[in-house]
């Protein structure tokens, strides 16, 4: 049985895996994306796997999802003041990235299951008249898009997605990231592809895309590196800021190989997830979101995992739970026992309610927003939900056992807070 206090809850890097690849770019000595005479380095690779993975027409690969967001407002044309809706439930480099592009940041309601909530923004649409939803896949969660999208074309609202913590995720048969004008991933540690750092914007939008290429650093002649059809990027050249976020070499060969075994990432860490959930079946007071469903049975996964790839699976919607959120009914002196006896035992969670907490997820936590209501008075809905949630990151290395460690920690804990007598199998 794995022991709690050795797992490390890091992003561990898979070096087996990228090893070769990493010795191959070094093998170059050409760091810098525009040492490529020809368009053969890593990022350009990566780019073009990337439009092939999400289904898209063009990607761009940036230093940070927080850089590729604010190219892409710059690109959408967020000018001075202009309002973004952003949801209520997302990380603060969101609304600090409508900042830095000059954008005025309005907060829309977020439901139970951690999306935005599609009655709030019709509201707000209606009422602030914006031009733009920078929408958040929060945690993965997806909202009904066919009915995002509809209000955005209904009232001339640019859709960017903020699919930072969700690429691979399906939904009504289409990636997340590709529903709007324009997309964006991380590749931050902790994300699904681990580069350190990085960001990826993806689009099928040939004038958007350029736009970005140009800003993030495509002085002079780079641009003409890119592998985009068609010669429109002469028309931006030199009529563009330059704000200098490219991703360098060696970090997309860090990549690469992750990308091309993706598919084999997702289908373990949901494993994971549903046997964590599993553990937790007995305790009423948790509830688990409602996309849990589309989870395919861990027993079938059984005889997929070893061909590799889950080539033939077509489901059309694919949750990739990389963490869990659990709302947990009990009282407040519970949830801050249950916290303590965690985080004491080296299950790192995050309760998203309480006082004096910090974390960066909490709109009330971010006071440079500008406004000048009380913050306590935004979003009401959404932080009395937020106030019963428990957050767990799954790390991707993490094998069943560590999974099971896990569980049964927090089982135990949760027996021990709730008087319960669970024979836990
Ligand atoms: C929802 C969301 N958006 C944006 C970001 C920013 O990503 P990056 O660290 O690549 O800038 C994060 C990072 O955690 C995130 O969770």
């Amino acid at each position: 049985m794995t022991k709690l206090e050795k797992i490390n809850w890091g992003a561990e890097l898979n070096t087996d895996l990228v090893n070769d690849a990493v010795q191959t770019a070094l093998k170059t000595k050409k760091l810098f994306r525009y040492q490529y005479k020809e368009t053969t380095s890593d990022v350009t690779h990566l780019e073009k796997e990337i439009t092939e993975y999400v289904n898209c027409k063009y990607a761009l690969a940036v230093s940070s999802a927080t850089n590729g967001i604010f190219l892409a407002l710059k690109a959408c044309g967020v000018k001075h003041d202009d309002k973004v809706l952003i949801p209520a439930f997302t990380f603060v480099a969101v609304p600090s990235a409508v900042i830095q592009a000059g954008g005025n940041p309005i907060l829309v309601e977020c439901n139970d299951q951690y999306v935005i909530s599609l009655g709030d923004l019709k509201n707000k649409i209606i009422r602030t008249r914006p031009k733009f939803l920078l929408l958040s896949h929060m945690r993965g969660h997806m909202p009904e898009m066919s009915k995002v999208v509809e209000l955005c074309k209904a009232f001339q609202v640019v859709l960017i997605e903020d699919a930072a913590h969700a690429l691979g995720v399906k939904h009504n048969g289409k990636m997340a990231g590709t529903w709007g004008d324009i997309g964006i991933y991380s590749m931050q540690s902790y994300k699904m592809l681990n580069a350190g750092e990085g960001g990826i914007i993806v689009s099928n939008n040939e004038e958007l895309m350029w736009q970005c290429i140009h800003m993030s650093g495509a002085y002079e002649n780079n641009y003409k590196l890119h592998m985009i059809e068609g010669r429109g990027g002469n028309k931006y050249r030199c009529q563009l800021p330059v704000y200098n976020c490219r991703l360098n070499n060696l970090s997309a060969a860090i990549a690469r190989p992750q990308l091309q075994r993706i598919e084999n990432t997702i289908v373990q860490t949901n494993k994971n997830y549903m046997l964590f959930k599993e553990k937790m079946k007995d305790f009423k007071e948790i509830t688990f979101p409602l996309s849990d469903q589309y989870l395919i049975d861990p027993t079938r996964l059984e005889n997929l995992i070893p061909e590799g790839v889950l080539a033939g699976y077509t489901a059309m919607n694919r949750p990739v739970r990389d963490s869990i959120q659990m709302q947990i009914d009990l009282d407040e002196k519970c949830k801050l026992s249950l916290l303590h006896l965690c985080n004491g035992q080296n299950i790192p969670i995050s309760y998203l309610g309480g006082t004096n907490n910090a974390n960066a997820r909490l709109f009330w936590n971010w006071r440079f927003l500008p406004y000048s209501i009380r913050y306590e008075d935004i979003c009401k809905y959404t932080k009395s939900i937020l106030d019963n949630v428990f957050d767990l990151r799954l790390p991707l290395h993490f094998t069943e056992k560590e999974t099971l460690a896990v569980a049964e920690g927090f089982a135990a804990f949760m027996r021990r807070l709730t008087g319960k007598e669970v024979t836990l199998k």
